[in-house]
């Protein structure tokens, strides 16, 4: 009886046939390549990633857009990893930045910078000039007093920038309100009774040049609903500018579709796409270029996070199984009380199952991975953390110095390792003693 795993992830447990241990039982694999033996040689914590997982879930999305103008920008925020970049950059995706240090990150990576576009709140000027230096294709910009700034960069360097205004539809994706991003509450873009205004505004600056609209309502949306309302609403808003004579060549919906964690059913994308683009029908815009920025659905399930039961803690009210990885590894479960599911690479049948929380070395007691999980281990044997292929890497931190783990990209039956260990002189490489 082996564990659920999560769709789309390309994991799957294997019984070895003519193994040299007539007792082995199941042994949990992604793709080809054996999990178990991958922590025995690299160590652990150790990220594993899916190329095909990741494929898979771009083809959705590609099946979705058949036959249309469009383009799937990966938003790499949820992992940021190069060699995660180049699959992408490679199977022809655009990108979704947010610093000066994504846009490096892209074109090492080999993305073509016409397809980048850049969002976020806060771009400071030294990553406007970079940006337009480097030739990107849209500036998703939040508000004028950004607009003010790009236009004044680009006006001293001879350019005019291309932009879409990111608009604040004032949808609830109902998600975690950390995730949440389309309420009128929240920081991100303009509100919806200003847009029209905004864009007389855009278009009057010489150093600008209005290519699109953009919304983006939040994260780990499992329903189709809120989008079909975003996208209603950003529709009324391209009419009402056109008819101030601003023309809008492309329609940007954002990223958020969620995953499957904890047999959570979102829509596949191509079903959300199927479901959108009758509404874009209807309304008249088929024809225009679409954009998309997807992260979570594109690499979270395609990735694992392995780790050591370091020891059993048996108490009077909690039972602890303390691992090698931590909330600097997994900062999700800690930062939104994430649940990621948590499974034996090699499940044991001959041990009683115990209900523990599954806990890292780190000194806080936020420093969880998992709560109340039933589990028969013993110290020694590799955990699986699932769907840890989004926002984990990405956001691990260097807390407690421990370093960052590394990281494998798994393709058929090759493991490449796509990040070293991170080694302590690798931490205070830039640190001065006085
Ligand atoms: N576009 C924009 C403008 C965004 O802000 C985001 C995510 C995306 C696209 C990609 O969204 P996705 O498809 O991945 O849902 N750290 C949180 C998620 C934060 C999402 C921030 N923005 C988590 O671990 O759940």
């Amino acid at each position: 009886m082996s564990p659920r795993l999560p769709q789309g992830s390309q994991l799957h447990y294997l019984t070895p046939r003519d193994s040299e241990l007539p007792q082995a039982g199941p042994e949990l694999h992604l793709e080809g390549v054996s999990l178990q033996a991958l922590a025995q040689a690299h160590h652990t914590p150790l990220f594993v990633y899916s190329k095909a997982a990741m494929l898979e879930a771009l083809a959705a999305y590609t099946a979705g857009f058949a036959g249309r103008n469009a383009l799937v920008c990966y938003a790499m925020k949820a992992n940021s990893s190069l060699a995660v970049l180049q699959v992408f950059a490679q199977a022809g995706c655009g990108f979704d930045i947010v610093s000066g240090g994504e846009l490096a990150r892209a074109l090492k990576a080999g993305a073509d910078p016409e397809k980048i576009i850049f969002s976020g709140v806060g771009k400071t000027r030294a990553e406007m000039t970079q940006a337009l230096g480097a030739g990107i294709g849209c500036f998703n910009v939040e508000s004028l007093a950004e607009l003010d700034v790009l236009n004044e960069i680009a006006l001293g360097i001879g350019q005019r920038a291309p932009v879409s205004l990111r608009v604040n539809p004032d949808v609830d994706a109902k998600t975690h309100p950390y995730i949440s991003t389309g309420l009128k509450g929240n920081k991100f873009g303009i509100g919806h009774a200003d847009v029209v205004a905004a864009y007389e505004y855009a278009a009057a600056c010489k150093g600008l040049r209005v290519v699109g609209i953009d919304c983006h309502i939040g994260s780990q949306i499992v329903d189709t609903a809120p989008y079909l309302d975003a996208a209603d609403r950003m529709l009324d808003l391209v009419e009402a500018i056109e008819t101030k004579g601003i023309s809008i060549q492309h329609l940007d919906f954002g990223g958020g579709l969620g995953i499957d964690y904890a047999g959570d059913t979102p829509p596949k994308a191509n079903a959300l796409w199927a479901a959108l683009f009758e509404k874009i029908d209807a309304r008249g815009f088929g024809e225009r270029k679409i954009l998309t920025e997807p992260g979570r659905s594109l690499v979270g399930n395609a990735g694992v996070c392995l780790t050591e039961v370091l020891y059993l803690k048996p108490g009077e009210q909690k039972n602890f199984c303390i691992v090698d990885a931590a909330m600097n590894d997994l900062p999700r479960p800690a930062m939104y009380q994430a649940f990621h599911e948590i499974v034996a690479v090699q499940p044991k049948l001959d041990i009683g199952t115990t209900t523990m929380d599954v806990v890292g070395p780190v000194c806080e007691s936020g420093d969880w991975l998992g709560r109340d999980r039933d589990l028969s281990v013993e110290a020694g044997d590799i955990l699986a953390v699932l769907s840890a292929g989004a926002y984990s890497m990405s956001m691990a931190s260097n807390y407690n110095t421990r370093n960052r783990a590394a990281e494998i990209l798994v393709d058929a039956e090759v493991a490449h390792v796509i990040r070293e260990r991170e080694r302590t002189q690798d931490q205070w490489r830039s640190e001065h003693l006085l």
